[in-house]
């Protein structure tokens, strides 16, 4: 198999195209149709049905792989904590599959951006344990060990300080706070150096819309671990997802 669909729900956009699994790529112009307001479950699914149309006959046979920013545990997404609230216990699976007519792979936005990074971007060829952080609205994060994926870490909701991670560190809060970098680096410093002391990592590797200043920030972190830039920045969601889905079909074959 060499093709699959990739779609990354955001909160602001449905972003899909096929991805070309031999190099990691996108086989097409990305499409992107602004998330529906309120963003619930059927909605989303709707507009992922004409985010696929938008690439006509040649998009409706391959495997389909959504991501959600939401913890998701056997086609259930289980948390809301920056989506709309009736994701909570929603059998997003079963939901879009109804609207789709076809059977989807559904993952954590992150833990699709994880995958991509560790098989075509940034951590490509480390097989060790790998952190893949994600710094947008909210602070998401993939774990992967030798190339598996231990899902749903959901490190952005660790407590620290007394406070939920990404309710101090995240891009959106730098944003919402008027953080300068100074100030954004240090508690950047504090996240990262927790997230070390805790597990250990051979490779951090930083994602999310500030990744591409990562020069203002990156260099400055003082931590044991090496960190790096995310590559495939913000296809990272759309070639992880398709990533996916490709070894589901493979698996059920
Ligand atoms: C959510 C995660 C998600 C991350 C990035 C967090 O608030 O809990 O599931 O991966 O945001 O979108």
């Amino acid at each position: 198999m060499t093709y699959a669909f990739g779609i990354d729900i955001g909160g602001s956009g449905i972003k899909g195209a096929p991805v070309d699994l031999s190099a990691g790529s996108l086989a097409g112009e990305r499409c992107r149709l602004a998330t529906p307001q309120p963003a619930t479950p059927k909605a989303v699914a709707k507009t992922v049905k004409k985010v696929i149309a938008s690439f006509g006959d040649k998009a409706e046979t391959l495997p389909v792989g959504i991501t959600i920013p939401a913890v998701v545990t056997h086609g259930l997404t289980r948390s809301a904590a920056n989506i709309d609230k009736k994701w909570i216990d929603a059998p997003a699976s079963d939901i879009f599959a109804e609207v789709l007519e076809r059977p989807v792979t559904i993952l954590n936005d992150a833990d699709a951006a994880g995958l991509a990074e560790v098989y075509y971007g940034a951590a490509r060829g480390n097989d060790e344990l790998v952190i893949v952080t994600t710094l947008g609205t909210g602070i998401g994060s993939a774990i992967v060990y030798k190339g598996i994926l231990l899902p749903n870490s959901e490190l952005g909701h660790l407590e620290i300080d007394g406070f939920e991670a990404e309710k101090r560190a995240s891009a959106g809060v730098k944003t919402n706070e008027d953080l300068s970098w100074p100030a954004y680096i240090e508690r950047l410093q504090r996240y990262y150096s927790h997230v070390e002391s805790l597990f250990w990592p051979d490779l951090f590797v930083v994602g999310g819309g500030v990744s591409r200043n990562a020069s203002k920030f990156l260099p400055f972190l003082e931590l044991r671990t090496p960190i790096v830039p995310a590559v495939l920045r913000n296809q990272a969601g759309i070639v992880g997802a398709a990533w996916a889905a490709a070894e589901e079909a493979k698996a059920a074959a």
